[in-house]
This record gives structure tokens, sequence and C-alpha cells, in this order.
């Protein structure tokens, strides 16, 4: 099949943040793109389009991948979860109580893709300190803050990780 333009399309089914999607895609189109356009999920932003910046951070299959170097077509079958997903885990909660808390954001254009490569590193590195959690978030730049209330926000949830607070949580849930 082919847009009015001529482009290619294919039709893709997938879950997004829990519901089962079935749309008809230009083969060109990105996953953020695709999110944002025909989804409606706007939580994930585009900044440099390049891969760089982590703005469009997404999780596929439980992987977090720049939605802005992914085709949609390559999200066929699989599952896709941005920071609105309606289930957040208990974790996702916590970093984004505790970046509120911490004063983690101002324009908050870096924020959607920084909670979700926080979430990936509490979920990967729970012994992580504070310069692993610098190094973890550092392909996710952030304009407005100069990092130290993220990191903040971040060690303050491995904290409560390490006391017990998720431990009747899978991760990944
Ligand atoms: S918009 Fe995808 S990494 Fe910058
Ligand atoms: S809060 Fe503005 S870019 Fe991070």
């Amino acid at each position: 099949m082919t847009t009015p333009t001529g482009a290619p399309t294919r039709r893709i089914s997938l879950q997004v943040n829990g519901e089962t999607v079935v749309r008809d895609v230009e083969c060109r189109s990105h996953l953020v793109d695709f999110l944002r356009d025909d989804c409606g999920f706007k939580g994930s932003h585009l900044g440099c389009e390049h891969g760089v910046c982590g703005a469009c951070t997404v999780r596929l299959d439980g992987q977090i991948v720049r939605g802005c170097l992914v085709l949609a077509v390559q999200a066929d079958g699989r599952r896709v979860e941005t920071v609105e997903t309606p289930t957040p885990s208990r974790r996702l909660k916590a970093l984004q109580d505790a970046f509120i808390e911490h004063n983690a954001l101002q324009c908050g254009y870096c924020t959607p893709g920084m909670l979700l490569a926080a979430l990936d590193l509490v979920e990967r590195r729970p012994g992580a300190d504070r310069e692993q959690v610098r190094e973890w978030i550092s392909g996710n730049y952030c304009r407005c803050t100069g990092y130290h209330a993220i990191v903040d926000a971040v060690c303050t949830v491995l904290e409560q990780q390490r006391a017990g607070r998720f431990a009747d949580e899978e991760v990944g849930a």
C-alpha cells in the first residue's frame, strides 16, 4: 500500500501503553512521530532527531531506545511504553515524585526521556553511586537544571530501593 503521495505504508499492530494499536503507517515514519502523531502520546519529545539528546527516549519491550532512531514498523508486534503509561511502576512513580521533590525539572522538555533513562538505571544498576548515575544519564541532555537536582532525585530512589521499598515489585513491571 501507498499514501496518496506514493509513500509506501505497512499495517502494524503493537501494544502502546497497554493498549493494542493497529495502524497503517508510512514505512519511513519514526517511532516517536508515530507515538505523538498517530497515538496522541506527546510525552516523548523531539530534540535533535539524530539520536543524541535523549528527549525521545521510550521503552520497547522493556529496553530504552531512541524513538527518533527506530522506525514505527520495527515496533510491529512489540510492546512500547512512554512516560504516559497509565500503569506506571512504583519505581517510575517514585522517580516522578523525587523529581518534583528535588526540583529536578524546569522547562520539562528533557524530563520524560530522563525519567525513562533513570528508571532503566534503577532497574538495571541498583547499586549505582552518584558518579555512575551521572554517567548513565549523560546520554540525556538537559539545558536547564545543571543535572545536580536530577542526580539527587535518582539517588533518592536508588536509596529507597536499597531500603526495600520496591522489593515486592518485579523489575520491568
Ligand atoms: S530527538 Fe531522539 S535523541 Fe534527540
Ligand atoms: S528541564 Fe529543561 S531541558 Fe531539562
